[in-house]
């Protein structure tokens, strides 16, 4: 069998119909996908923060008139010019500071468990006894944590317009939105720089500690610090809310080796949240182009192929004794995540927190509808029923 496939995935990583992955090369293989994410020479990541269906004249002029614009700092950047801003922005993310974050993150992880607990013991009403856990526990920890360790300052009511904005231009460049959805997205991803702009310029004015200020000093203009943050604004907190939300979701269903009951275990939930890295994590897949000729795996690539890297599905799931492999979920070498370590952590005891606080709840719908973009996925929501206590 081919090593490079044009077809369609593993059916938990990733249900996007063949039609759709019609321009790319598939590689699944996990030691394949390893030696592309580690010759960035001859796979380059130009092509990561491409739109996936192209933008129309009406989109387009919708981002200029917002000065929109990404070039290539961070995740897409193939330049020298990576490391030394990689560099700053790893210095916010250290092991250390990730370790000294967790009491923060219990905190505000039994928050959300509680507010969930008091809308779930509420008369049967307006909520029906009821409550989406994407909306009540999932949401907005990841947001609070990024922009605490960014030292962002955001104020509480905007964090919904965050969410919504990150939502909708992950659609905007890696879904399949028809003409007038497209130019909906071009909408709110507009509203998104223009806020985001003012965020940088205040940010850099503040003399207090925070990225923006970092990357300033380091040399990056207006432009390259918001191109920047666009992306670590929505990567670094909405793709953890999707991999609590798969979690929270396959625990309640019974469909991973931890069930819900021995979720309040920290051990068995971090063993729950790398199931799903494995499985089918939030980032099922991510993108490469290369700039020339190459091989992969004994076959000739040709120059400008787009390669889909498949993250998850593919990977040995465990068993007795044996951890359980999620070693690509978060990429490999030189652009690997830098918030690996955050994303894992924060999931982990988001969700402990929540099967410790609401250890009898059961799921009032089975079927969710699920996000499928190129190279995101989760439950839209995870609503449960039942008593709220032990007893
Ligand atoms: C479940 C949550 C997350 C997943 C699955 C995920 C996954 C990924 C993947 C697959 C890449 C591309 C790696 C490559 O090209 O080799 C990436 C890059 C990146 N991620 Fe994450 N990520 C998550 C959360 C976060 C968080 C919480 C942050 C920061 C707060 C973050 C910051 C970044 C940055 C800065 C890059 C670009 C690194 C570079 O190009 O040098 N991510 N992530």
């Amino acid at each position: 069998m081919s090593a490079v496939s044009p077809s369609a995935s593993s059916p938990r990583a990733a249900s996007t119909s063949a039609a759709r992955l019609s321009p790319f090369r598939v590689v699944r293989d996990p030691g394949l996908v390893r030696d592309v994410l580690h010759r960035p020479g001859d796979f380059s990541p130009a092509n990561a923060l491409v739109a996936v269906t192209p933008l129309t004249g009406s989109s387009l002029r919708v981002l200029q008139r917002a000065r929109f614009a990404l070039p290539p700092i961070l995740a897409s950047n193939d330049t020298d010019s990576h490391a030394g801003v990689r560099k700053v922005v790893a210095g916010f993310f250290t092991p250390a500071t990730v370790a000294a974050i967790e009491p923060r993150i219990r905190e505000l992880a039994r928050e959300s468990a509680r507010t969930a607990a008091a809308r779930l013991s509420q008369p049967a009403g307006a909520l029906e006894g009821r409550v989406d856990l994407v909306d009540t526990v999932a949401a907005l920890p990841p947001a609070v944590l990024m922009l605490e360790l960014l030292g962002l300052d955001v104020p509480a009511d905007e964090l919904g317009a965050l969410k919504a904005w990150s939502r909708e231009s992950l659609e905007l460049f890696w879904g399949w939105p028809d003409p007038e959805r497209q130019l909906e997205l071009a909408r709110s991803a507009a509203a998104f720089y223009d806020w985001l702009r003012d965020l940088v310029r205040r940010s850099v004015a503040a003399r207090s500690r925070n990225l923006f200020a970092a990357l300033d000093e380091h040399g990056l203009t207006t432009p390259e610090i918001c191109s920047l943050g666009y992306f670590l604004l929505i990567a670094g907190q909405e793709t953890t809310t999707q991999l609590i939300s798969s979690v929270l979701f396959r625990a309640l269903e019974g469909s991973c080796p931890v069930t819900w009951a021995e979720a309040c275990d920290p051990a068995r939930a971090r063993e729950a949240v790398r199931h799903v890295l494995a499985t089918e994590s939030s980032v099922p897949t991510w993108r490469r182009v290369t700039p020339r000729e190459t091989t992969l795996g004994g076959e000739t690539i040709p120059a400008g192929a787009e390669i889909l890297l498949e993250l998850t599905g593919n990977h040995g799931v465990g068993g007795p004794g044996r951890p359980t492999d999620y070693g690509l979920a978060f990429g490999s070498g030189i652009h690997r995540c830098l918030g690996a370590k955050l994303a894992e952590l924060e999931a982990a005891v988001v969700v402990q927190e929540t099967a410790a606080a609401l250890p009898r709840i059961r799921l009032a719908d089975a079927s969710p509808e699920w996000l499928r973009l190129l190279s995101f996925q989760a439950p839209r929501a995870v609503t449960v029923k039942g008593p709220t206590g032990d007893s």
